[in-house]
């Protein structure tokens, strides 16, 4: 990996050395197939289209070059100029973002959109700037459900002496541990892996990502417990931003709305598909889908630590969504 890296950056040296062309190195972790993987070529087409080929954007999907916590970094040092982290991950810079792994505040992803396009997103859009971070635009996924081995979850509680991955935010950790289960941050490109190694027992993400990362495979459960949502932001540097011409700017701002409402539209379209997929595909994966009455039961048992999960988001944030 480390020499991959290494050649990246001397590629990279040398065509900044010579290259006419404004090039914009957009890295993520998932697949092609996902919203988020296709949002990106859409963007792409669109800006090289509309800039006739004096954008370059060439995109590095499945964590090939960083995962989504090296690649904050990556961006700083102009390694790669765009990324596309989950909220959970950009914590590790800007704690609010993790407002959004708080397990059932949201229950629709219409207050998720209010929340991104009102006050809330402006707020995380001003405390991501102060660290030199630019937020171009929020991309849903959509709702995490828990996939693992070992048991079957059909309370919090019957996680206890689990281990899970996790994408590392407070608050995801503490949603884990606070049911007796063992938190254990990983890239999302090594769970399949982890899973098949027996490393780990579980994981929570959309059907989307169960689906396409083909986590089905090596997972016994799937308790459809849309406890919690992920959503990233897609981001470039200030400096990198900066640098650029004013058309440069607009297009690739023009290009980003397009994007968006494409990746909203395919988001739910996937998980929907990747579920119905996974139904018809998983033969060994037993899908365990909870009453109103068990959910109910999940919901009680979280609000019990509501204040914890608060104490890590600003005053200001918690008060905007208060009025969604
Ligand atoms: C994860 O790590 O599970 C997700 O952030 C992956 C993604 O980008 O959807």
């Amino acid at each position: 990996m480390r020499v991959i890296i290494y050649l990246f950056i001397f590629f990279v040296i040398i065509q900044h050395a010579y290259s006419q062309e404004t090039v914009i190195r957009f890295s993520h972790v998932v697949s092609e197939n996902s919203p988020k993987g296709k949002a990106a070529v859409f963007f792409k087409n669109l800006v090289e289209e509309k800039s006739n080929g004096k954008i370059k954007v060439y995109i590095y999907p499945r964590g090939i070059l960083f995962d989504d916590i090296t690649v904050v970094n990556a961006l700083k040092n102009n390694l790669v100029q765009m990324a596309a982290p989950s909220f959970s991950k950009l914590s590790f810079f800007v704690s609010d973002f993790q407002v959004f792994d708080i397990p059932f505040l949201f229950s629709d992803i219409y207050t998720i959109h209010r929340a991104y396009n009102g006050k809330v997103g402006e707020l995380l859009k001003k405390k991501a700037f102060k660290k030199g971070i630019r937020v171009l635009a929020f991309w849903d996924n959509g709702f995490k459900h828990i996939t693992n081995n070992g048991k079957e979850i059909r309370l919090p509680e019957d996680m206890r002496g689990l281990r899970f991955r996790t994408m590392g935010s407070n608050i995801l950790n503490y949603q884990f541990m606070v049911a007796g289960a063992k938190p254990y941050v990983k890239a999302f490109s090594n769970l399949k892996n982890l899973m098949e190694e027996g490393v780990l027992d579980g994981q929570e993400n959309t059907f989307s990502n169960i689906y396409y990362q083909k986590l089905y495979t090596v997972q016994d459960y799937l308790t459809v417990s849309k406890h919690g949502y992920l959503g990233y932001a897609v981001i470039v540097s200030e400096k990198f931003w900066n640098s650029l011409s004013q058309d440069f700017r607009d297009i690739i701002l023009d290009a980003m709305q397009k994007a968006t409402l494409y990746e909203y539209n395919l988001a739910i379209k996937d998980n929907e598909y990747s579920y119905e997929m996974i139904k018809l595909e998983a033969k060994n994966m037993k899908i365990i889908t909870l009453s109103d009455n068990l959910i109910s039961k999940w919901k009680s048992f979280y609000k019990n630590y509501e204040n914890t999960f608060k104490s890590v988001i600003s005053g200001e944030i918690l008060e905007e969504i208060g009025n969604l």
